[in-house]
């Protein structure tokens, strides 16, 4: 049993206005509190649109929610002439505690290379933010054996010239490509496989202690009714969760269903 506390985080993805957010983050509080979950027990974390956070924040520091929240991306640059950018340090201002950087669907629409998932995460950490690095292969490499190799060399390349010391706390997030919105989730054998190999070359390249207090989950279809089995895994430490968490009670008997484990 590892000293990781487990992690739950909810991609909302291009879902739910500042309105609807508040709605869905009073749910969530609510259900959460009626399944007996407490600060503690594992940490719960939404990931809203930006336009959403400023609501997400007064509500949450408002009504002294122990959830927390973050953002879906983050721009590579310091303040200034960067239009449509949002900077490290003005998420960090807003209360945001995470950042999502390199998500397969920013990656995939938005050419992000492993060069600027790294400077993106040099951004976040400069701001205090704690980076969730995705890593994940396509169907394709997955069906040729390279899925391994392949989401190794993302991981490595995404976090090319930091030091051990800065990577205190990383979160890493495995989502297959091919897992994504479709219904298909890697078998709990899958997603304990791919951490065990992310683990093993986190203590190769950053050394034991490092690698101990890195989290990584599994993304990818994660339900209600497959988390628990996902998260028994001793490498996996909790899960990024797309659809599911949308709707607040959704949400938190996903999380109840896996600290029950
Ligand atoms: P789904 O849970 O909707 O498959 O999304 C996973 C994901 O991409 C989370 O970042």
């Amino acid at each position: 049993m590892s000293d990781r506390t487990l992690l739950l985080a909810g991609n909302w993805k291009m879902n739910h206005d500042h309105l609807e957010a508040i709605s869905s983050v009073q749910k969530l509080a609510w259900a959460l509190e009626d399944a007996k979950l407490e600060e503690g027990s594992c940490e719960v974390v939404v990931i809203p649109p930006y336009t959403d956070i400023r609501s997400v924040q007064t509500l949450v520091q408002g009504d002294k929610l122990w959830l927390k929240y973050g953002a879906q991306d983050v721009s590579q640059h310091e303040p200034g002439a960067h239009t449509g950018e949002i900077a490290a340090s003005f998420l960090s201002r807003l209360g945001c505690a995470y950042v999502v950087i390199g998500h397969s669907e920013r990656r995939a629409d938005n050419h992000e290379t492993n060069e600027i998932v790294a400077a993106k995460i040099r951004a976040a950490l400069s701001a205090d933010l704690t980076p969730i690095l995705c890593v994940g292969e396509s169907l394709e490499q997955r069906q040729e054996r390279t899925h391994i190799d392949f989401t190794l060399g993302q991981l490595e390349e995404s976090l090319a010239g930091f030091g051990a010391d800065e990577l205190d706390g990383l979160v890493i997030a495995y989502e297959p490509v091919w897992a994504i919105g479709t219904g298909e989730t890697a078998t709990a054998a899958d997603a304990a496989e791919m951490a065990a190999a992310i683990r093993a070359r986190l203590v190769e390249r950053y050394g034991d202690a490092t690698a101990a207090s890195t989290r990584i989950l599994y993304g990818g279809s994660v339900k209600t009714d497959n988390v628990s089995e996902i998260v028994a895994s001793a490498d996996v430490d909790g899960a990024l969760v797309g659809g599911a968490s949308l709707s607040g009670p959704d949400f938190a008997a996903l999380c109840k269903a896996a600290v029950a484990k």
